[in-house]
This record gives C-alpha cells, structure tokens and sequence, in this order.
C-alpha cells in the first residue's frame, strides 16, 4: 500500500519537469484526495479522482484491443479518491484509495481531455470544425474529383472534411450510370433506407405544356423533418440534364438561425425552445409524425441541427398560447433569410456529377427551369455518423504515418 493513502494531502512537487514535450511543472493532490492540480504549458488543470479513476487506461479497465471499458461505474469505489501522485518518463502515476490501484496516464492525454475550463457560451455556438457560409462562398464551392477520392485517402479526408465544415460538397468526373450513387455512399458510409427504397427517382420532362407544373422552384428545405432520426445526409446524383434551368441551390441553415439571432434573439431562443411538427401520411401503409424543434441545441447552446420544410410541416401544437404570435413571427423571418438570395449559393449538376448534404445543416432547392430538354437525378440517404467515423480514421491514420 502506498504510505500516502494516509495522508491525503500530501502534495508531490515536480520543479521544472518536462515529459515528452508537456511542460508539466507541480502536481498537487487536491484536499480529501477528491482531486489533483496539475500544472501543465502553463494551464493550471484539475481532475477528480473519480473522473481519473472512470478514464484509467490500464488492461483491467479497458481492453487494450478495442478500447472498450471493461467495468461499470459501480464496479469503483464511490468513496475513491487520490492517495498518491508522482511522474516519471511522461507519465503521471496515481494511486487510488481505497482499491490501493496504481495507475500511469500519458501527460498529453490528460492535456487534451482536460475539463477544467471555461465552458459557459452562449446559445448557438458551432462546434469547432463548423464554418458557416453564404452566397461569397459562391466562387469557392467546395468539390472533389470522383476518381481521386476513389483512389487516394488523402484527397478522400481532403472532401469529407470541407464537406464537414460547409455541410455540402459536390462531386465530380463520377460514372454515368444508374446506381452510381451508390458508389459514392461507399466512399463514406451507407445507405439509409426508407419507405422511398434505396433510393429514389428525381425525374423531370419540361416542355411548354407541363411546364408550369413539374419546372417549378422549391423552396428551400431539409429533407424529411418526419423522420426521427432524420436522415443526416442525402446524395442526389445527376444522369441527364438537357434542360436549361433547375440549378440547385444550398442554404447554410445554421448561418439562417445566426442570423435570426442576431437579429432577433428572442424569436431564436422561441423556435429552439419549442418543438415544431411535422408529418407525411403521403402513400398508403405510411404515417410519418416527429416532434422536434426547427432550430435544435443541445443542452450545452451548441446548434445542432436544423429543420425546415413547408411542404411536410403538422399543426403547431406544443407552443404555448402566449408564446404563439412570437414563434410565427421568428418561423416567418427564418423562411425570409433562408430565401435572401445573399445566403444562397447555386451550381448546375451535369452528368456524372452530385452533391452530397448534410440535411440536419443545409437546405437545398431547386431553381426552376426555363428551357426544354430532360432532367434525371437519383437521390438517396445516408447517415453523418459513418462520413464522420470515416474522416476520423483517416486522419488518424494519416497523423500515424507522419509520426
Ligand atoms: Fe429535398
């Protein structure tokens, strides 16, 4: 046993140490043992005994093979606190009372998982990765090579992470071939199916007759806000286009809800505080209903997702009657910023071309036509966990071979 776990407060003084490139100079167990104080690059850090317990990466604890936690939480002690501390070689080396276990922690582990930070912000903040966008944006569309993304990790990491930051990426040189949407799923992820199949048939004849009746706009809008889960990414991939018009057009949906913000922080707060509904009941055997916000934080503020679809919204019914009047008017300006053409960004899909979205972000139209001609897109879902899990590993992998 260690002769510390006696004397929980003793303090272990490490003048001017450095361990594999972590500047770390005092370790200090905190009173009562519930913690330590590290000072590390200049950052004074605190953990608590049962957060370093919970994260010990000892073979008892987690399986060295996949990572994965070998113990519950009732498995440790609930009295478990810090009974001593020392560092030698990079490593931090606790004991704990009352199991007597000592444990090593890589310094730049603890570096990059420490929580004892400021963490107040304020509602609507991004994650990290997240750029937001708007029409400037038009010159710079982001794009990748089928061919090369198909061959190469790195021009694969390279799309899948401006696809992360923006939301949308278009794809280019892809075979002409029907199915070929599918080819680029597999690049990432899988496909999602639903009461629309594998995919679906985005198929249109303009001429002077019909015209007004399948060459229409839409407006902006995520894809199936009646799902829940919702599907996270939609590919829609072009095999003909003979016709003028029908660009698409892509809204940054979390650039929209900014924007309201600013301009009007209590019709945010209103739309992200109540869940919106929505429903499609379209076909015979289907009644689909989701009870979600339109503009959904997290419980930290953080802005996750975004749904908006006139076409498929239900009657509004867990608004509070005082707060009604408030929501419609926050609900009517979101639609007129996402229709501003000074947030849209557009592009033509030719042959052998898509764009992949993320639908929980970005909205996408369909600019009407103006000419004759056929227009044939093939449309699927996808999720954001798989493109995500894809570009994490590829850059771990990356990160390796340069080390
Ligand atoms: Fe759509």
């Amino acid at each position: 046993m260690d002769e510390s776990q006696d004397n929980p407060r003793l303090s272990t003084d490490i003048s001017g140490f450095q361990g594999d490139g972590i500047d770390m100079t005092q370790v200090e167990i905190l009173p009562g043992g519930d913690g330590i104080s590290v000072e590390m690059q200049g950052r004074r850090l605190r953990f608590h005994a049962i957060w370093l317990r919970d994260n010990a990466p000892d073979e008892a604890t987690r399986n060295p093979g996949n990572g994965q936690r070998l113990i519950t939480l009732s498995d440790i002690p609930a009295d478990t606190r810090i009974s001593g501390a020392t560092v030698n070689g990079g490593v931090l080396h606790l004991t704990f009372a009352p199991e007597g276990k000592s444990v090593g922690y890589d310094l730049e582990w603890l570096l990059s998982h420490a929580y004892d930070r400021e963490q107040n912000r304020m509602p609507g903040w991004l994650a990290p990765h997240v750029e937001t966008w708007h029409a400037a944006l038009q010159p710079a569309i982001p794009v990748g090579d089928f061919a090369a993304v198909s061959k190469h990790g790195s021009a694969l990491r390279t799309w899948l992470s401006v696809l992360a930051r923006y939301g949308f990426a278009k794809l280019e040189n892809g075979p002409v071939e029907e199915g070929a949407l599918f080819k680029v799923v597999d690049l990432f992820g899988y496909v999602r199916e639903t009461n629309y199949g594998r995919h679906f048939e985005v198929r249109t004849e303009v001429n002077p007759t019909n015209l007004a009746y399948t060459g229409l706009g839409l407006q902006a809008h995520t894809d199936n806000p009646y799902r829940d889960p919702v599907p996270t990414v939609q590919v829609l991939y072009c095999l003909e286009s003979s016709a003028a018009g029908g660009e698409n057009m892509v809204v940054d949906g979390f650039a929209a809800a900014l924007r309201l913000k600013d301009e009007n922080p209590e019709g945010f707060d209103c739309l992200s505080r109540h869940c919106a509904r929505f429903e499609y009941a379209g076909s015979k055997g289907v009644a689909l209903r989701a009870r979600r916000p339109m503009i959904e934080l997290a419980p930290d503020g953080e802005l996750v997702a975004m749904r908006f679809n006139n076409r498929s919204a239900a009657a509004l019914t867990d608004i509070p009657y005082d707060e009604m009047a408030l929501y419609y008017d926050a609900y009517r300006r979101l639609g007129e910023i996402i229709d501003d053409p000074a947030m849209e960004v557009t592009f033509r899909l030719e042959p052998g071309e898509c764009f992949v979205v993320d639908n929980t972000r970005v909205l996408h139209a369909r600019k009407a036509y103006s000419g004759t001609g056929t227009r044939w897109l093939q449309g699927c879902y996808a999720d954001k966990d798989g493109l995500y899990s894809t570009l994490a590993a590829l850059e771990a992998e990356m990160q390796e071979a340069a080390e």
